[in-house]
């Protein structure tokens, strides 16, 4: 899979979903499905999706004992979904054991990607909370490069890292970044950002697009943006 503007799915209910999802007529936008969403719907949500021909990344970040991992993820393989995700916190076994759960019979799997530290954690909660007292940024590429030796496909991380983490895990390494904004958006609370152009420079495989396509007046439009951006 090349490159690709990612849609994130951040809804509450099917109809949410397919009410925002109906806008499109002509494109068929890869879709990001979190817990919000499957925890209220169900895998009928993924398989209804996936029949009307979008491509999804269901971002459940697993993490738990290497063996029930590896079960979760066969069930997440039979719904057909392309990328799905865990905590490189979990160890490498937890990790290896999760491509185990996902590679089907046919020797296939959808891209299994890691989330290193999440950005909500900062430097002194990692320190208090976690114990961990190394820098941020050389935690967030030793998780990396761990996720690299289990084999997995790749990261989540922020697009001002996602040039590291290619210098370090290889240019093949996907990166999937969140925390895109246009040059003229609102940013939210997110608070480091790029526009899509500057996250296609710094060579992001996949950008994570939410609201300012899902909160635009014209979200068709907004994603036209972002792809033109960002991938063409
Ligand atoms: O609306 P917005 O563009 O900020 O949405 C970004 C999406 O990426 C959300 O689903 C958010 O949970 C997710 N995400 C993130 N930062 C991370 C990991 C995931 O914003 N570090």
């Amino acid at each position: 899979m090349g490159r690709d503007v990612i849609v994130a799915c951040d809804f509450k209910s099917a109809e949410e979903t397919f009410k925002f999802l109906d806008n499109f007529q002509e494109e068929k936008p890869f879709l990001k499905i979190g817990m919000e969403l499957y925890y209220a719907e169900g895998p009928a949500i993924v398989r209804e999706i996936k029949r009307r021909g979008h491509k999804i990344f269901l971002d459940l970040k697993l993490h738990d004992i290497p063996n029930t991992v590896k079960k979760a993820m066969a069930v997440l393989s039979n719904l057909d979904v392309d990328i799905c995700n865990l905590h490189a916190a979990g160890t490498v076994n937890m990790m290896k054991a999760a491509i185990e759960g996902l590679t089907r019979a046919d020797g296939t799997r959808p891209l299994l990607i890691a989330v290193t530290q999440l950005t909500s954690t900062d430097q002194a909660s990692m320190e208090s909370d976690l114990l961990i007292k190394e820098p941020i940024d050389e935690v967030v590429m030793h998780y990396a490069a761990k996720a690299k030796e289990a084999g997995l496909d790749g990261v989540v991380c922020s697009p001002l890292e996602a040039g590291k983490v290619h210098e370090r895990c290889g240019s093949d390494f996907l990166t999937v970044t969140p925390g895109v904004r246009f040059a003229d958006n609102d940013k939210g609370d997110q608070k480091r950002v790029m526009t899509p152009a500057e996250a296609k420079l710094i060579g992001s495989d996949y950008i994570v697009v939410g609201r300012p396509i899902t909160g635009a007046s014209d979200p068709v439009e907004a994603y036209r943006r972002c792809v033109r951006e960002f991938v063409d």
